[in-house]
């Protein structure tokens, strides 16, 4: 498949994204992960920047991922398995920098994203979600500084763009776009998305499909 051309990309992907989709297993630490048998692309970001709706918006399913107005929702590594026979999976991820959470929970999940992040030889690219209202925030560069360590390659995501004006959403693409050209392995492109209204999600499907062909 690597031989696909961008125009087919788009079509590829939006055939994959309309037909199977399963949910396979979710890991509470990593000795629960599933065999490494297929390429994995991971959610990651703050607790409620969106990422269990991007991956709904994604597939195209609205209840898939489950998602809530409070931060926290997401507790483990949730994988999904894409297109049958098995062509790829995506990993929902519980979201770092959350206040409230009580401190040991919090380190449990920081350990078990960033172990699985460092460590995982099937992921072929992680998602790093920001608010396109507020933009990268330290706790991200610490990520992002995590995976320019570990080289693995990773790509800056705005989320909730229907909630920013246009002149700002440009303004935070910009200076998001400058910080990761900066950075050895992010992507140089920032998608825009918004889970609510459609917008960059094609764009991030034939984002997706390129990590893992
Ligand atoms: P945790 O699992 O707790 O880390 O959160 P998360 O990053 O998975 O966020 P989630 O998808 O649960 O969304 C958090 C809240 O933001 C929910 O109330 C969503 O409805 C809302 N939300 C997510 N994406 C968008 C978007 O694109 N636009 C708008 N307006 N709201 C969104
Ligand atoms: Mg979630």
């Amino acid at each position: 498949m690597s031989d696909i051309e961008e125009p087919d990309l788009h079509e590829v992907a939006r055939k994959l994204f309309s037909g199977p989709i399963a949910f396979l297993k979710s890991a509470p630490s990593l000795q629960f992960l599933p065999d490494p048998d297929a390429s994995e692309v991971a959610f990651a970001g703050r607790s409620n920047v969106g990422k269990s709706s991007l991956l709904n918006a994604l597939t195209n399913r609205r209840d898939l991922a489950r998602t809530s107005n409070t931060p926290g929702r997401t507790q483990e590594l949730n994988f999904f398995d894409v297109g049958d026979p098995l062509r790829f999976r995506l990993v929902d991820m519980p979201g770092y920098g959350f206040a409230k959470a009580p401190k040991d929970v919090a380190r449990k999940w920081r350990y078990l994203v960033n172990d699985y992040l460092r460590g995982r030889q099937a992921l072929k690219r992680a998602l790093v979600l920001v608010d396109s209202r507020h933009g990268i925030k330290d706790i991200d560069r610490e990520v992002m500084t995590m995976l320019d360590e570990a080289a693995v390659s990773y790509h800056l995501v705005l989320t909730k763009a229907d909630k920013n004006k246009a002149s700002d959403l440009a303004q935070i693409e910009a200076e998001t776009a400058r910080e990761a050209l900066k950075r050895p392995a992010a992507h140089p492109e920032v998608l825009a998305t918004s889970s609510e209204t459609g917008l960059g999600i094609e764009r991030l499907r034939g984002a997706v499909l390129e990590a893992v062909l």
